[in-house]
């Protein structure tokens, strides 16, 4: 069942070019409801964890070490279909190939450093959602 919920993480190049008030802009203006949000910075265990589905990639190294290089801003959103919506708002992994408009086109410096995260799959969303916030951390 869609739960009508998407999980996203501002990265650490986003949040270091300044760009946190923009990207939540363009997230607020495309219709999507902040559930709960919180700026933290993962350890690299913790990232290993998160990103434990790519573990196989050989970019896995490369993404745990960036993805606790420093601060980012996690939120769960809500929309209907949020999954497929959030994923067009931010555009294709990799930024060139990002359609104009999207926030990784905007924002995004390459395709590791590529602004944001955003779920790919309603139960993937449950999953993450869960690895940063309590019940009672959303609103
Ligand atoms: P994200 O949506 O967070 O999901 C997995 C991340 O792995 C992805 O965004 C990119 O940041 C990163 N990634 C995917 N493909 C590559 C790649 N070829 N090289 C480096 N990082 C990648």
């Amino acid at each position: 069942m869609a739960t009508n919920r998407t999980f996203t993480m501002i990265k650490p190049d986003a949040v270091e070019n300044n760009s946190i008030g923009g990207i939540l802009k363009m997230i607020n203006e495309a219709g999507f409801r902040i559930v709960a949000m919180k700026y933290t910075k993962l350890s690299a265990e913790a990232a290993g964890t998160f990103y434990e589905i790519h573990k196989e990639r050989p970019f896995y190294g490369e993404l745990v070490n960036y993805m606790s290089s420093g601060p980012i801003v996690a939120a769960i959103l809500e929309k209907n279909n949020a999954v497929a919506d959030f994923r067009t708002l931010i555009g294709a992994t990799d930024p060139t190939k990002a359609d104009e408009g999207t926030i990784r086109k905007i924002y995004a410096k390459s395709i590791a450093a590529n602004a944001v995260h955003g779920s790919d799959s309603d139960e993937n969303a449950q999953i993450e959602g869960d690895f940063y916030f309590s019940k009672l951390e959303r609103f």
